[in-house]
């Protein structure tokens, strides 16, 4: 009886232990497994903290009803494309991101180049769950020229 719940909590431990480090990667470069998806992100997690972190904050999650969440965004999740407008040309006007309202403004990065983008793109595009795969330069210079 005392050896089975000992089993018991050593595989409620075990199991427990293995969930928090999964949700613990979802955030991180070690979620990704592809090198040449690695490259890309590594580098993009360096500009994303240079250029997106100080609104949207390096874990994505935003800022209250000011800044909307990056982590998880169904908006951002749904057009991939429109994701590389918004970072070149910035934003203005309502959207509705997993169900809140936003109206405020995100400045345009005209100085950030297409290969800058592509990195920063395949970086968000790769954690919190997400699996795109490379989003190259080739790819953000068609999502620039239009609605794609
Ligand atoms: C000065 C603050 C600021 C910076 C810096 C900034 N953003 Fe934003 N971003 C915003 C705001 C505010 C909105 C919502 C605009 C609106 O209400 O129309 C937004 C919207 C977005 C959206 C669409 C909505 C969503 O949450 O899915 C994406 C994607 C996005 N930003 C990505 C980025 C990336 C990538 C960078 C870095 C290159 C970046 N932003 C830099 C403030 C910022």
């Amino acid at each position: 009886m005392r050896n089975s719940f000992l089993l018991l909590a050593a595989l409620t431990l075990s199991l427990w232990a293995c969930d928090s480090k999964k949700s613990k990667n979802e955030n991180t470069l070690a979620s990704i497994k592809d090198t040449k998806v690695l490259q890309y992100a590594i580098e993009g997690k360096v500009l994303y903290e240079n250029y997106c972190a100080n609104c949207h904050q390096n874990d994505g999650k935003g800022l209250g009803k000011l800044i909307p969440p990056l982590y998880k965004s169904d908006y951002m999740n749904e057009d991939i494309g429109r994701t590389a407008r918004i970072i070149k040309y910035g934003q203005i006007g309502e959207i509705t991101v997993n169900g809140q309202l936003y109206n405020e403004k995100m400045p345009a990065n005209g100085q950030l180049t297409n290969m800058d983008i592509a990195r920063i793109m395949t970086y968000i595009y790769n954690i919190w769950g997400n699996n795109e795969g490379v989003i190259d330069a080739n790819k953000i210079e068609y999502y620039l020229k239009g609605e794609h």
